[in-house]
């Protein structure tokens, strides 16, 4: 199998930032979703500590002129910066921080085909804020060496409910050895009739260029969007594509309730908090 570019190291990470956060809506209506705070810090953070951590180096956002607040959170902030350490270590310098607009929502493909000049002829990661880990090694530095092994392109994996294949790209799987998932080929989306696994896509994606060739067509698919998905399938036969069963939890702040609940998660972590947070839901239970 032919695999260009497998082993250039992945330096560049893609952040599709430009919904409309509609289901959070009225609290989204000036505020960008990926603004809100999970735990301590913003949503977004979470996915650029954990891309840094995984040795990304140039940060690219693809964004709406809407939300300019949300590249200014990663910029430094001197009247701040001397009183919290923390301040400082959501900095991104200057000359690696990247904004692209996103003109119209068509689609996650679409998002990540803006990026295409920003990433150019390098295997890149994508990572979906929405999808916020707890986990002993941060899910992108698990895929970075899953990558070494296996070279081309990567997904995150999780096994879900038949019901829920109606909420993710599936692969559909060729090899399985309860980690690593040699992938045949994928869909978007498919729902419990149609899904050929109940092995979902999570998040976060290391993939080579190439990729910006499929993306190119703009052909629609599920819900009439410009899907990645897709695009990653025609990656499939000429490239590796492999699935990782990350360790770890994953929760979707994308819903309301997920968010909730990934508040409720990153707090217990909280030494500081986990004792009163564990009160909390007592109350609540008790009153059920
Ligand atoms: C996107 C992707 C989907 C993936 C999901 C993971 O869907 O299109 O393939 O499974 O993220 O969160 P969205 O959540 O944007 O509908």
């Amino acid at each position: 199998m032919s695999s260009t570019n497998d082993f250039k190291a992945v330096r560049k990470a893609v952040f599709p930032v430009a919904g409309l956060g509609t289901r959070f809506l009225p609290a989204t209506k000036v505020m960008p979703k990926e603004l809100l705070p999970l735990h301590d810090r913003p949503v977004i953070q979470h996915a650029v500590e954990e891309a840094r951590a995984a040795g990304i180096e140039e940060f690219i956002f693809v964004t709406t002129p809407r939300k300019e607040l949300l590249t200014k959170h990663f910029t430094p902030q001197p009247h701040l910066e001397k009183m919290l350490e923390d301040v400082q270590n959501c900095e991104i310098p200057k000359d690696k921080l990247f904004e692209t607009y996103q003109q119209d929502p068509l689609g996650l493909g679409h998002a990540v085909w803006c990026a295409k000049d920003l990433v150019g002829d390098e295997p890149f990661a994508v990572l979906l804020p929405d999808d916020v880990f707890i986990a002993e090694q941060n899910c992108l530095s698990q895929m970075m060496e899953a990558y070494e092994t296996h070279g081309g392109n990567i997904v995150a994996a999780m096994d879900v409910s038949k019901e829920d294949t109606a909420r993710y790209g599936i692969l559909d799987i060729k090899s399985d050895n309860g980690k690593i998932v040699e992938i045949k080929n994928m869909v978007e989306k498919p729902g419990p009739e149609k899904t050929p696994s109940n092995t979902a896509i999570i998040g976060r994606y290391i993939l080579q260029p190439t990729v910006f060739d499929h993306l190119a067509t703009f052909d629609k698919g599920a819900g009439g969007e410009i899907q990645l998905t897709d695009a990653m399938a025609r990656l499939i036969g000429n490239q590796p594509f492999h699935g990782l069963r990350f360790d770890g939890t994953r929760y979707d702040c994308g819903t309301r309730l997920g968010y909730i609940e990934a508040n409720i998660a990153f707090g217990l972590q909280d030494p500081d908090m986990n004792k009163d947070i564990r009160k909390i839901l007592e109350k609540y239970n008790a009153n059920a």
